[in-house]
């Protein structure tokens, strides 16, 4: 009889989404109606530690040093769930998770989060799983975490099932040092979560024109990366980001992620590209703005958000690597 623990600690970072993944045709598999392409932000680390124990009762999953119940108790357990099927395991695990970004600053955490569980969960289980295998599991848990599996710069093929829906890494983190300013203007918690938000964005008469477009998006902003085009990235982040929140404010019932603040800072940042600095500006499911620059000019477009009124925090994101072991033992 087996008694060790099985148990592995992985690290995975969050991404910034180009091109973003609204809408499931199957919200339970996640699998997208669109590709999506993203940036994994380095220094933002999600550290997560999975435990097999045979002297378990329950699953357990304890994030930021605080036992969690509930909703984030079951998301985790559905998971662990998967990767017990998968390796024909019949234990309960002791989940252990902390953070060093704050959880209030309205970076997606749950990329981070699930890419991190899968990767430890597997390999506690025994499991040795390819990148594209380990991305389609992190899916289930979350549909961005599969894009944090390879990190780097990192696009999801949306695929037609769940064999084949996965992330794969179009250029590595030191491809082209841009640099994501995260810029805080509220730390709430947001009221509609993105599974939510999924289910409700075949509600917008737009979401059929937005899918309609994003074969030519990701087709631009693929080049725009590969040839470090800023310009051309510029564009395409920014219309792709306001087709996403177009959807949103036209669901029904709508969702209104953005405060006056969110507005402020995305009016700046159009202003302050018009004058030839190289920055633009995404939102993902909240009011808190990315602002993407060159690394030449983000000590400057720093200094300018931290002087905008009602501007919280600035967070400073450079391209990060994929998820990976950072402790194994059996
Ligand atoms: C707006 O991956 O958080 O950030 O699969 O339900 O966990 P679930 O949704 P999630 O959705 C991300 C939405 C987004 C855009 C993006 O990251 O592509």
């Amino acid at each position: 009889m087996i008694t060790a623990k099985l148990q592995a600690t992985a690290l995975a970072h969050p991404n910034i989404a180009f091109i973003k993944y609204w809408g499931n045709h199957d919200d339970q598999l996640r699998l997208p109606l669109t590709g999506s392409l993203s940036m994994a932000l380095d220094g933002l680390d999600t550290v997560t530690r999975v435990s097999f124990d045979p002297d378990l009762a329950a699953d357990r999953f304890i994030l930021n040093g605080m036992e969690q119940s509930g909703a984030a108790l079951n998301r985790v357990v559905s998971f662990l769930d998967h990767v017990r099927r998968l390796a024909g395991l019949n234990r309960f695990a002791q989940v252990e998770s902390t953070s060093n970004y704050p959880s209030g600053a309205g970076i997606a955490s749950s990329a981070a989060a699930f890419a991190a569980l899968a990767l430890a969960a597997s390999r506690a289980a025994g499991l040795e799983l390819s990148e594209a295998d380990l991305s389609r599991l992190a899916r289930l848990g979350s549909g961005s975490a599969c894009r944090s599996v390879p990190g780097g710069y990192a696009e999801w093929l949306p695929g037609s099932g769940d064999a084949d829906s996965y992330a794969v890494q179009i250029a590595p983190p030191e491809h082209w040092d841009l640099v994501d300013l995260i810029v805080v203007v509220d730390r709430g918690e947001k009221a509609v979560s993105s599974s939510a938000g999924h289910k409700l964005a075949a509600t917008s008469p737009l979401q059929a024109l937005r899918i309609a477009g994003v074969p030519e998006r990701l087709e631009q902003c693929r080049t725009a990366i590969l040839k470090r085009d800023f310009e051309r990235l510029a564009q395409v982040v920014e219309l792709d980001s306001e087709w996403m929140h177009a959807v949103m404010r036209t669901s029904t019932p709508p969702l209104y992620y953005w405060t006056p603040v969110t507005e402020v800072v995305l009016w700046n940042v159009r202003a302050w590209r018009a004058q030839g600095h190289a920055v633009c500006a995404t939102v993902d499911a909240g009011p808190n703005v990315h602002v993407i620059a060159l690394a030449e000019d983000a000590a400057w477009a720093e200094a300018q958000l931290r002087a905008l009124p009602g501007v919280l925090e600035v967070l400073k994101a450079k391209p990060g690597g994929g998820a990976r072991i950072i402790d194994f033992s059996l």
